[in-house]
């Protein structure tokens, strides 16, 4: 008989049985249902609701029962629908009258939340210590090449000179922002939902801060209907994870472009790369086109979890079941991209010479030339313009700026002198571009100063 059945004079029909169950996947937050069940236990006894031997009892029963899920002996059944009646059945089954007593003062719809609450915690700190091993990825690639000259793009349109170094630490920027966003969701999920029991609190003389203390919880959430019906932290991380997955596809997108025969910017370490099953030639980024593609799917789980959340009216429906699976996948997704993009980074060999071969078409050095102009006096926007026309000049001649003759430079402009090649290197226009955040080497080592102490800082802090 079901633990509800008493209200029920017939079995549940075979197919709802199994329509109805979340056992299959809410198997996974088992220790979280026990931790939970123990700290709910020990507040009971304490707060002279159980006695103390139930209390004893109890928490022997779950430590065994957890132990016996660890050691692969307990099978679970859809029978008794979820973890938590999976659980509890145990429970009684092995002590008999105490664990009856466990449910006291709890409802599933706290218990699931706490559990998932708990749960999420713990992800969150694996995919943040995820975030970081591909940080270091990234920073162990940027110190090797702060002098080395690549295309910046607008447009996909070579536009000015940059470094490699700073054009990784940008995505070392934008993983800073995924690791605070990931901890300040975990903040705002750290209040428990613990004692809100069904929707209504309860009328046992219960102490929800012990409960949250126990397990961790800065508070006890504010509002009983607020604490059963509230998933937001779910949708929260969902989001968070689809701008981390955002971003992993467009470094991902990057990768690609870069280890193609028109850019060979990079390549990829054989271990990273698959081959083709006709083309004896090909080596192909699949690690990345595979990030790509999950991003997908990741973002598919935020939109379908806030779809099923926007109708619900307070408080716990069974809809709400319907939280986990997205969730999960997309946790799981992001741990699997996670460690292989990192290895993919760490692998990957850079050619420097492409880049800088890139670099040297497309007159990426023409902001610097009108720059050249206005700082001997020229206005800028009338520097703009002669260079504008020395470009046009060029493609006709198919010459680039710093190949043309001094008298050439002159024709267009009398302000031109013998110091404009230097100007016009590459090097220089990115060595001078030494303002706050730009590709110059002193701001590289300041960006990389600050990446090594914010992973140093999360790591340990
Ligand atoms: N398995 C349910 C879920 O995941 C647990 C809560 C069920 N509560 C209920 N009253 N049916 O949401």
């Amino acid at each position: 008989m079901k633990l509800w059945g008493g209200r029920f004079r017939k079995e549940t029909d075979t197919l709802v049985n199994d329509f109805n169950s979340s056992i299959q996947f809410d198997c996974r937050m088992y220790r979280e249902d026990i931790e939970g069940s123990i700290a709910h236990a020990t507040m009971l006894a304490d707060c002279g609701i159980i006695s103390m031997e139930d209390k004893e009892q109890i928490i022997q029963g779950l430590k065994d029962i957890l132990a016996g899920i660890e050691a692969g002996k307990i099978e679970f059944t859809a029978d008794n629908e979820d973890i938590h009646m999976n659980v509890e059945s145990l429970l009684t089954e092995r002590i008999g009258a105490a664990g009856k007593r466990l449910h006291t003062a709890r409802s599933r719809n706290d218990q699931v939340a706490v559990d998932l609450r708990l749960f999420l915690r713990r992800e969150i700190d694996e995919i943040v210590r995820q975030i970081l091993d591909l940080q270091q990825a990234v920073l162990d690639q940027a110190r090797q090449h702060q002098e080395t000259v690549m295309p910046g793009y607008t447009h996909l349109q070579r536009a000015q000179p940059v470094s490699f170094a700073q054009h990784l630490l940008a995505y070392g920027e934008q993983l800073k922002r995924d690791v605070t966003r990931l901890l300040d969701c975990k903040a705002r999920m750290n209040v428990c939902p613990l004692g809100s029991g069904a929707l209504a609190g309860t009328t046992y003389p219960i102490d929800r801060w012990q409960t949250a203390k126990l397990l961790g919880f800065d508070a006890p959430c504010s509002n009983s209907l607020d604490g059963v019906s509230d998933r937001d932290y779910a949708v929260e991380l969902l989001s968070n994870l689809s701008i981390l997955m955002m971003h992993l596809s467009r470094f991902a997108e990057e990768v690609i472009l870069w280890c193609s025969w028109e850019f060979k910017f990079i390549e990829l370490d054989d271990a990273y790369s698959t081959g083709s099953s006709i083309m004896p030639q090909k080596k192909n980024p699949d690690v990345a086109e595979l990030v790509r593609g999950k991003t997908g799917r990741v973002y598919g789980h935020l939109m379908g979890l806030l779809t099923t959340m926007k109708g619900i009216p307070l408080a716990y429906n069974k809809d709400m079941q319907e939280d986990k699976e997205p969730v999960f996948d997309a946790i799981d997704t992001v741990k699997m991209c996670l460690p292989v993009f990192s290895g993919m980074i760490a692998t990957m060999r850079v050619l420097p010479q492409n880049m800088r071969r890139a670099a040297g078409g497309g007159f990426i050095n023409a902001t610097d030339c009108a720059d050249y102009l206005t700082k001997k006096g020229l206005p800028f926007r009338d520097a703009y313009t002669t260079v504008g026309n020395l470009v046009y000049y060029c493609t006709e001649k198919e010459k680039l700026l710093e190949a043309l003759t001094l008298e050439e430079l002159r024709s267009i402009s009398p302000l031109f002198e013998e110091d404009v090649y230097e100007a016009l290197s590459l090097e220089t226009c990115m060595g001078q571009r030494k303002s706050y955040g730009g590709p110059a080497e002193e701001e590289t080592t300041r960006q990389i100063n600050e990446l090594k102490f914010f992973i140093e800082e999360a790591r340990h802090g």
